[in-house]
């Protein structure tokens, strides 16, 4: 979500609808101001772009004030409806505020206000904090100190903006784990998700720390802890354009995106498994029973989608020893499937709109078979259309090509398998805490990933002219070769082809020819032949001319002597390593593309969700 807030001489209305159009990237599916004026609040918020709160507006205007805040949503809880998007009101309609992120205990905090005499009108977790928030100041608390106080109690990430009608000229905000900027101007101060919020009136910035509650008036800016205790936020200049603001400093999307999979494989995991390891995933609204009856599995994608649906394939079948195919949606209801009653059939997809997906998942629920679906998109019609939906929580991609899409469906998918184990209690059992810890340390191995990003530039640079490559892999890196080869595909408009390894001497070796590069994913050393069968292969391949490009384990020192170029990976199991695998080939197809010239955001040809057959 976006969120803007504004306290000076100008009129807020104009500050904070510009803000929003600058923030619409970050979710669109609604949008919402409110502004205080003369001790109430005059709000206005409408469901889809932020074009339909404008027109509302133009039609029945808000009062003049200077004081506003403003949120552009993407929806999480609740549909995204006018009831449901932001500013949420307290009780009496004294306070405003708009909210980034999930409050996780929202639900008892809920309850506990109902209980007290509270009507909540959305379904919101936000609206629960605007209550509390405003109890708070009717008690006497001012809005800094309601908000401290408030955020004690929560849990979850969060940004919040909050004003109070009765305190004209202060907008309170608070973070924790999701983004807030401050713009510091003269006479006047902003808040924002980022600095693209503001750019166009103050290129001073300051960061806030987590935890943290900032205080704008237009005199200035406090910076307090969650218990009160005052602190100092750290000022920057802002030496980027407007562009690259919303960008934030990127020159695509698809770079920012792929840098911010870190966070949003951390979000895909939140509030999903226990500290010891238990999974959680209630929103897979299927009995135990309906769980423990499948009796097959199907999962159906386009594109990205059906990659991340292959590692899902390896993963399941070995955790859960249920059978499950992978199949494109666009091939799956023509070939008159078998599917019964016990049959789940999951629909992966990162938009929830693509038609080809859409389609095979009313087949089988025509079939009488259960539909799961796995998306990033809240309120979109492939999860509206399903029996049950595991969002993955990677925030906005704006990218046509799928990168934070895909490596939050892989997480998606391994709780999935882990969660049909446990409630299946298959012997895998046992193993499903430590595969929970693995899991819960991606964040950091993606972050040693990235900090390679160099590297894996200066390789593009050397490939520049490269007019064939290929991707080979093995078990869940035969997906990632697939996955490596598709970007280059779309974002190089490169022959690029992704084999499995196996298969090489069956035909593919054909190809290989002196100076050809070749991506090789290299399996960990385990307990099976599989990266020694890998290794044979690589020489083989280097044998008549290859260039190898070898990501491998960081401590695998076998392979090393065949590696023309080697990328080190860490240390992950076996099925887990294509979240740390895919990320090189992703940041060498956006390099290779921008050095070639191509728009890397929207590639010729292609679009973000294909919403017809
Ligand atoms: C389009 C996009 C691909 C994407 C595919 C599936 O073809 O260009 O990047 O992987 O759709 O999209 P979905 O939103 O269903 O995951």
């Amino acid at each position: 979500c976006g969120i803007v807030g504004y306290v000076g001489p100008k009129q807020a209305q104009d500050v904070v609808i510009e803000g929003l159009r600058r923030l619409e990237y970050r979710g669109y599916d609604s949008a919402g101001i409110a502004l205080v004026n003369d001790g109430a609040i005059a709000s206005d918020k409408r469901a889809g772009k932020l074009a339909n709160l404008e027109k509302a507006i133009d039609e029945s205007p808000l009062p003049a004030a200077t004081t506003g805040i403003g949120h552009t949503r993407w929806a999480t809880h609740g549909a995204p409806n006018d009831r449901n998007a932001h500013p949420h009101l307290g009780a009496t309609g004294r306070v405003a505020l708009v909210h980034n992120g999930i409050v996780e205990n929202f639900a008892r905090l809920r309850a506990e206000l109902e209980a007290a005499g509270h009507e909540l009108v959305s379904d919101t977790d936000t609206e629960v904090v605007a209550h509390l928030l405003e109890a708070d100041v009717v008690a006497g608390a001012d809005l800094t100190t309601a908000m401290q106080q408030v955020c004690q109690r929560l849990e979850g990430a969060f940004t919040l903006v909050a004003t109070d009608a009765a305190d004209p000229g202060r907008v309170v905000a608070a973070r924790r784990n999701s983004p807030l900027v401050v713009g510091i101007g003269e006479g006047e101060n902003f808040v924002g998700s980022d600095v693209a919020a503001f750019i166009e009136h103050t290129r001073e910035a300051m960061e806030v720390d987590q935890d943290q509650v900032v205080t704008i008036t237009p005199e200035g800016v406090s910076v307090a802890g969650f218990d009160g205790t005052p602190t100092e936020g750290t000022r920057y200049h802002v030496d980027w354009d407007l562009s690259a603001a919303e960008k934030d400093g990127y020159d695509w999307f698809m770079r920012k995106e792929i840098f911010e999979q870190p966070r949003a494989v951390a979000d895909a995991l939140l509030g999903r498994h226990t500290a010891s390891g238990q999974l959680q995933l209630d929103e897979v609204r299927l009995s135990d029973q309906e769980l423990r009856d499948i009796d097959k599995i199907i999962i159906v994608g386009c594109g990205t989608a059906a990659y991340a649906a292959l590692v899902a394939k390896y993963a399941i079948e070995h955790w859960c020893r249920i059978p499950c195919e992978v199949e494109l949606s666009h091939e799956f209801r023509y070939r008159d499937p078998i599917l019964t009653r016990n049959t789940l059939v999951v629909a992966m997809s990162q938009s929830g709109e693509t038609a080809d997906t859409l389609m095979a998942l009313r087949h089988a629920r025509t079939q009488g078979s259960k539909v799961l679906a796995i998306c990033n998109t809240n309120g979109s019609t492939i999860p509206r259309e399903s029996d049950a939906v595991i969002y993955t929580h990677a925030g906005p991609e704006i990218g046509v090509a799928s990168t934070k899409g895909f490596l939050t469906q892989l997480v998606a998918c391994y709780l999935l398998g882990l969660y049909l184990a446990q409630v299946r209690g298959t012997k895998f059992g046992d193993e499903i805490t430590s595969v929970v810890h693995e899991i819960a340390a991606m964040p950091a191995h993606l972050e040693r990933v990235l900090a390679g990003a160099d590297d894996i530039y200066a390789l593009a640079r050397d490939f520049v002219d490269a007019r064939t490559v290929l991707f080979l892999g093995r078990h869940a890196g035969y997906p990632v070769a697939l996955e490596g080869a598709l970007k280059l595909k779309e974002l190089a408009y490169l022959h690029a082809e992704g084999f499995a390894a196996g298969e090489l001497k069956h035909g593919p070796i054909a190809l290989i020819e002196e100076g050809l590069p070749v991506f090789c994913v290299v399996p960990p050393r385990g307990r099976d032949q599989l990266h020694d069968k890998m290794v044979s292969a690589i020489q083989e391949i280097r044998a008549r001319g290859a260039h190898t490009i070898v990501l491998a384990e960081e401590d695998d020192d076998e392979v090393a002597p065949y590696a023309d170029r080697l990328i080190r990976l860490p240390k992950v199991p076996t099925l887990l390593q294509p979240v740390v695998a895919t990320v090189p080939l992703q940041l060498f197809a956006c390099e290779l593309a921008t050095l070639l010239g191509h728009d890397v955001d929207q590639p010729r040809n292609l679009a973000k969700s294909v919403t017809v057959e």
